[in-house]
């Protein structure tokens, strides 16, 4: 194994609520433990003990715009401190299902948060650190809403927002990938899951292990 495969990688999925980020999750985190690494799966808001209970608040109870913004970087902070840095610094990979470029897509774009708001938290919560590939699933709201809709689960709220906040989101998410190409690689998500899978093991095999 060369020096260039064993730096430890952090891969972040993103998208709307419905867009089909879960199964593919756990297929790369499989493809990433079949080339013998070792990696961790993990969430946002969540992750830690303290993230986790955030995000009973965040997904359950009415808040400020700001006091979600604000939360939504706490948990980060937590996130970062106790898991994500250890396990780069120890050579684990780290996957992990949404970071900040959901909080510029919810917050920013779906909800109106002012983007300097947003740039003073981000600066503040990881200066010059971004994870090293985030894939944005990016799939028509009405699509994602069938998806969500059709799990029977009881909807969070974020998932009960209307078609029109899909669509900010989702446009935040494309104009935040225009910003970093390199980093940011918008999936088309209306595909079967095989040729997703396919796409993901292509990217990650290209990036890191040609
Ligand atoms: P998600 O991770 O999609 O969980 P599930 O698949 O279990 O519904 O949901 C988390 C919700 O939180 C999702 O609707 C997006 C929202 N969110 C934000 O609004 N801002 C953020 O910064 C993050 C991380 C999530």
């Amino acid at each position: 194994m060369n020096e260039r495969v064993r730096q430890a990688r952090f891969i972040t999925f993103e998208g709307i609520d419905g867009a089909g980020k879960s199964s593919q999750i756990a297929a790369l985190v499989a493809l990433l433990q079949g080339r013998g690494l070792s990696v961790e799966q993990t969430r946002e808001p969540g992750g830690t003990p303290l993230g986790e209970r955030l995000r009973e608040l965040l997904l359950h109870e009415p808040l400020h715009l700001e006091t979600e913004a604000m939360l939504m970087f706490a948990a980060r902070r937590e996130h970062l401190a106790a898991r994500i840095l250890p396990a780069l610094a120890e050579g684990r990979w780290v996957v992990s299902d949404r970071f900040s470029d959901a909080t510029y897509a919810y917050q920013v774009g779906g909800r109106g948060l002012a983007e300097d708001r947003f740039d003073a938290l981000e600066s503040w919560v990881h200066p010059g650190f971004q994870p090293d590939l985030t894939l944005v699933f990016d799939l028509a709201p009405e699509v994602a809403a069938a998806r969500v809709a059709g799990t029977g689960a009881a909807p969070d709220r974020f998932e009960r927002e209307q078609r029109d906040f899909f669509e900010r989101v989702r446009q935040g998410y494309l104009a935040r990938a225009r910003r970093a190409p390199e980093r940011i690689r918008v999936i088309d998500a209306s595909r079967t899951p095989e040729q997703i899978r396919a796409e993901l093991a292509s990217i990650v095999t290209e990036r890191w292990f040609a």
